[in-house]
């Protein structure tokens, strides 16, 4: 009866809100989207440095689930997705949240500031982001320095760090494969896995490398670099691949012994956004959702390699729906944005 309840309850939105969407989603939502971003890491930069800080912050951990996956350990399977934490300053901040493991970037080989403001845009009604930020960071040199200064600090997260690696937007195309070689040569020894963004829909070009011989040569490359002490390789998809695009993409995966696949980045079909809402850049959030499950599904039916769901992660359903399509992980980002850290341990509750 009381589950019945609370099941209409939930359909009619009438399920009490949490903490942060009482009080801090309001505040942050009265700032413009990019403000509220760099307030949020910025706070969360300062917490990295504090301990009593960080024990507050542990008051969100959800419980865990290790689990192990391409040789890591895991203590849940709940990860921070690539773009929160572009230049990896609050390491510290996601572990004590509880995230299982914590993927920085995309970092570029060369500092870029991105594109013209404004370049977040919020659709609260859609439960939506759409971003053009096109990887603003502090490029390789600069992050490889801070995560040196992290480590020597003795302060390195005990979770798996993943680093996402992009190419520069001054970089042509048929140079790319030097340009991630770059990044990747700077920031091998801090990440327990590095990921390979080639499919953003907001650096001109980039969705490019996902053609089977340009793929394929940069896989090649990364892994000739890598040489005899390889580190987990990941890349990182598009959700608007066709079927047969998929599929070429899934066997250069296999044939380079690619570690997992992320599906999805963001998604350029904006048909659920109404056209007065909309904004060029990649779409994220709850309109996302089922296009990332059922690419989650086509991958893990037609592959071996591990499967990370993102896309629309905003509640315990909408991840027990990846777990049930075939991911090993799941990573959040818009779902942060929108239902705050608790979300974390509600999920975690329902696993
Ligand atoms: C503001 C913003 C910035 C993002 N930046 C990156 C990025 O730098 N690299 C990347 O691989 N993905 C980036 N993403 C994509 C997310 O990592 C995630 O794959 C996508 O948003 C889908 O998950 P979600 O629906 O939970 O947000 C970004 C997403 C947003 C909303």
């Amino acid at each position: 009866m009381l589950g019945c309840m609370s099941a209409m309850a939930a359909e009619n939105g009438l399920l009490a809100k949490n903490g942060y969407e009482r009080f801090v989603r309001p505040l942050l939502f009265t700032l413009d989207a990019e403000t509220a971003h760099h307030l949020t890491v910025g706070l969360l930069r300062t917490a990295s440095h504090s301990n009593l800080a960080l024990r507050a912050l542990k008051s969100f951990q959800p419980s865990s689930k290790p689990k192990k996956v391409f040789g890591l350990n895991f203590p849940n399977p709940i990860g921070l997705a690539a773009g929160l934490d572009k230049n990896g300053v609050a390491l510290r901040a996601w572990e004590a949240l509880g995230f299982g493991f914590i993927e920085i970037g995309t970092v570029t080989a060369k500092a870029q500031p991105g594109n013209p403001k404004p370049r977040i845009f919020r659709l609260p009604e859609q439960q939506a982001l759409i971003n053009r930020l096109g990887f603003n960071n502090d490029g390789a040199d600069a992050i490889a320095y801070r995560l040196a200064a992290l480590r020597e600090s003795g302060r390195w997260p005990a979770v798996p760090v993943g680093i996402n690696i992009g190419k520069s937007k001054a970089t042509p195309l048929e140079q790319a494969t030097d340009d991630y070689l770059y990044s990747f040569r700077m920031l091998r020894d801090f990440a327990d896995y590095i990921t390979l963004n080639i499919s953003s829909p907001n650096t001109p070009g980039l969705r490019a490398l996902q053609e089977p011989e340009k793929l394929s040569a940069l896989l090649y490359a990364i892994s000739d670099e890598a040489g005899i002490a390889p580190k987990p390789l990941v890349v990182k998809v598009s959700p608007d691949l066709a079927g047969a695009e998929l599929k070429a993409i899934l066997a250069v995966c296999e044939e380079n012994d690619v570690s997992g696949i992320i599906a999805a980045n963001t998604t350029l079909d904006h048909s659920s956004i109404p056209p007065q809402l909309d904004q060029a850049g990649g779409l994220s959030g709850a309109p996302l959702r089922h296009k990332s499950t059922g690419l989650v599904r086509e991958i893990a039916a037609r592959s071996t390699i591990p499967v990370i769901a993102s896309g629309g992660i905003f509640d315990a359903e909408s991840a027990r729906e990846k777990f049930h399509a075939g991911a090993v992980l799941i990573q959040l980002y818009t779902g942060l944005i929108y239902r705050g850290p608790q979300l974390l341990r509600e999920i975690m509750d329902s696993l």
